[in-house]
C-alpha cells in the first residue's frame, strides 16, 4: 500500500460568500456559496500515513503548526482513520480485522506568502483532503467532506473553474457538497490580489460566523431573500461570459458579507483604510470605463480584484498611479484564472 502522496491544489475565492453554520462540528453552511479557483496560487502538499504509534505533525512553509491550538487538522486525521477502518472491515471477510495505529505528517508550501491571509486554510486542508484520498482511495463525496471540515470553504477547492457549494438540509451533511458548476471554464479572468496587511488582531471566521449568527438580524434577509438569486445570477453571468453582469453580484455580495459583519454585536470590521481606497479607485475605473473590474474581500482587508484578461494591464497602471504599493508585488499578485486544474 502506497503511503505517501504529493499533491498541488489551488486557492478559491468566494464570489457569494459564506458565512454562518448550522452546524459548527461538521462545518454545514447556513447558504449556498459559489467560488472560482486561482488555479496558480497553490498549496504544494506531501502526506504521509505512517504505521505505528506517532504524533500527527503538520509542517507549512518550514514552519510546524501547533496542533492542539488546532484542531480542526486532528478532526480530519480522525475521520480520514475512521473511513480506512470502514473499508478494512468490508474487506476483511470474517468481520474482524485487527487495527493497526497510524499517524500523518503533512509538509504544505504555498506559492504565494501566508501572509496575504488568502492561499492558506481552503488551499492548505483541500490539499490534504485530495492526498488522503488518494492513499486510501476514497470516494469524491468523502474526500469533499474531508476538506469541509478542515474548513468550509476548502471543499471549493477540490475542482477548477466555478464551484457551487450546496448547504444542503439534512442534518448528517450528506447533502452539502461543492459541486462544479460550468462545463466550460472561463479562462481569460484575471484575479488581481492586493495585500493591505496592516497586523490588527482580526477576528477569526469561525467565531466571527458565530457571533453573526447569534446577533444579526439582516444576516437572516440575506440567507432566505438574497443569496439564492444571487447564485443563480453568477451561473447566469458566468455562462454567458457576461462580465458586467457578474462583476455587479460579485461587489454586491462583498459589500453585504462587510455590513452583516458590522451588523454584528459587537461589530466585526475587517476592511481598512487601504481597502477602502481600492473600492473607491474600482467604482471610479468602472463609472469612467464602463464595468470593467469587481473587488472582493473576505475575512480581512486585503483586496482579490477579478477583471477580464484585456483590461489587466489598464487596471494595474490605475493602481499604480494611487495607490502605493510596490509594482512587483501586484504583478506578482496578478494571476490568470486558467482552465489547467483537475484534481
Ligand atoms: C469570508 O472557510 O475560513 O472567506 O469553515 O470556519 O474554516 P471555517 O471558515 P472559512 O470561512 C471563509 C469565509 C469567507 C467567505 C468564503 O470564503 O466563502
Amino acid at each position: 500500500e502506497q503511503n505517501e502522496v504529493t499533491v498541488q491544489v489551488p486557492m478559491n475565492i468566494a464570489l457569494v460568500k459564506y458565512w454562518g453554520k448550522r452546524d459548527e462540528q461538521l462545518i454545514l453552511p447556513l447558504n449556498d456559496s459559489i467560488s472560482l479557483t486561482v488555479d496558480k496560487l497553490t498549496a504544494e502538499t506531501t502526506v504521509r500515513m505512517i504505521e505505528g504509534v506517532g504524533k500527527n505533525t503538520v509542517e507549512i512553509n518550514g514552519k510546524n503548526v501547533e496542533l492542539s491550538s488546532n484542531k480542526r487538522y486532528q478532526t480530519v486525521f480522525d475521520e480520514a482513520l475512521r473511513l480506512q477502518r470502514k473499508r478494512k472491515e468490508l474487506s476483511d471477510s470474517n468481520g474482524n480485522s485487527t487495527s493497526i495505529s497510524h499517524y500523518f505528517q503533512v509538509i504544505s508550501t504555498t506559492n504565494f506568502p501566508v501572509a496575504a491571509g488568502l492561499a492558506s486554510s481552503a488551499a492548505g486542508f483541500a490539499a490534504i483532503a485530495l492526498g488522503i484520498q488518494r492513499l486510501l482511495n476514497l470516494d469524491d463525496s468523502q474526500a469533499n467532506r474531508l476538506a469541509r471540515i478542515g474548513s468550509g470553504s476548502a471543499c471549493r477547492s477540490m475542482f477548477g473553474g466555478l464551484v457551487h457549494w450546496k448547504k444542503g438540509e439534512k442534518e448528517d451533511g450528506s447533502d452539502c457538497v461543492a459541486v462544479k458548476t460550468c462545463d466550460s471554464n472561463w479562462p481569460d479572468l484575471y484575479c488581481i490580489i492586493l495585500v493591505f496587511n496592516d497586523g490588527r488582531k482580526k477576528v477569526g471566521s469561525s467565531e466571527g460566523m458565530r457571533r453573526t449568527r447569534e446577533t444579526s438580524t439582516l444576516l437572516q434577509h440575506r440567507i432566505e431573500s438574497i443569496v439564492p438569486q444571487r447564485i443563480d445570477e453568477i451561473k447566469k453571468a458566468y455562462s454567458s461570459r457576461n462580465f458586467e453582469n457578474l462583476a455587479k453580484v460579485i461587489m454586491a455580495d462583498s459589500n453585504q458579507f462587510h455590513a452583516v459583519c458590522l451588523d454584528t454585536s459587537p461589530p466585526i470590521r475587517y476592511l481598512n483604510d487601504a481597502s477602502w481606497h481600492l473600492i473607491e479607485l474600482v467604482e471610479k475605473f468602472n463609472e469612467e470605463q464602463g464595468i470593467r473590474a469587481a473587488y472582493t474581500f473576505d475575512a480581512g482587508p486585503n483586496a482579490c480584484v477579478i477583471v477580464q484578461k484585456k483590461d489587466a494591464k489598464q487596471f494595474i497602471d490605475a493602481v499604480l498611479k494611487t495607490i502605493d504599493i510596490p509594482e512587483d508585488d501586484l504583478k506578482l499578485a496578478g494571476e490568470e484564472l486558467s482552465e489547467t486544474f483537475r484534481p
